[in-house]
């Protein structure tokens, strides 16, 4: 059986992605599709274990980049390839995206080295469709709720972070679709049951 698709989806803190990753899955489900919705970092048994030092533990940004590529490794190995294998999809809150675009863009550690590693985290599995939901940073952060090492990062390193997804997702434009966040949640489904069913040719 060919592997099912994998879809990720990315955005700055506050940018809903949760909520509309989740109402995705259930979607995929009404229409008959099995579905395993994880999220990085934690969606390994190691993650569980990591992510409260990630989120909350003052960390040099190396040391917060291998924890993080710990995790993918293990979250990639131990869950996402053996569900795609069995022909479920897989929807993913957060993948490699992050580290290039948090630890990168953000941290400023070189984007061809965070390329390299992510390459060994995922194991070359990259996803099938990323869904990056993009609004303006103040209007994210006052819609954040999750007090986190990197929601108290200043304004500057979240306009980093939004303006590296929009030069990532400029640079892969077939694997990436840009939602406005300030639309509601519903508009930003319907959107993307849109470009699933066309995508993935469902009916
Ligand atoms: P998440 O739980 O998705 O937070 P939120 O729902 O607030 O967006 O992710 C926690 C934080 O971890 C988020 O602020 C971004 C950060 N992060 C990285 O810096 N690099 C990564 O590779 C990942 C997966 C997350």
């Amino acid at each position: 059986m060919a592997r099912a698709p994998f879809i990720t989806f990315e955005g700055v803190e506050g940018a809903g992605k949760t909520t509309l990753a989740e109402r995705f899955a259930d979607w995929l489900a009404v229409q008959g599709i099995s579905v395993v919705c994880t999220r990085e970092p934690g969606g390994s048994t190691l993650g569980k274990h990591l992510r409260p030092m990630i989120l909350h533990q003052p960390l040099d940004a190396y040391a917060e980049l291998f924890l993080l590529l710990a995790d993918r490794r293990q979250h990639t190995l131990e869950v996402i390839l053996p569900v795609l294998e069995q022909g479920i999809w897989v929807v993913c809150d957060r993948y490699a995206d992050s580290t290039l675009v948090y630890q990168g863009y953000g941290r400023g550690l070189n984007l061809e080295l965070l390329r390299q590693l992510n390459a060994i985290a995922t194991n070359g599995l990259q996803p099938d469709l990323t869904v990056l939901i993009d609004l303006p940073i103040e209007v994210a952060l006052a819609r954040a709720n999750d007090p986190n090492r990197f929601e108290a990062e200043a304004i500057e390193f979240h306009q980093r972070i939004r303006a590296g997804y929009l030069q990532e997702a400029a640079w892969a434009t077939e694997r990436y679709i840009i939602l406005n966040g300030l639309e509601p949640s519903e508009s930003l489904l319907a959107q993307l049951q849109t470009v699933v069913k066309e995508r993935f040719s469902l009916r």
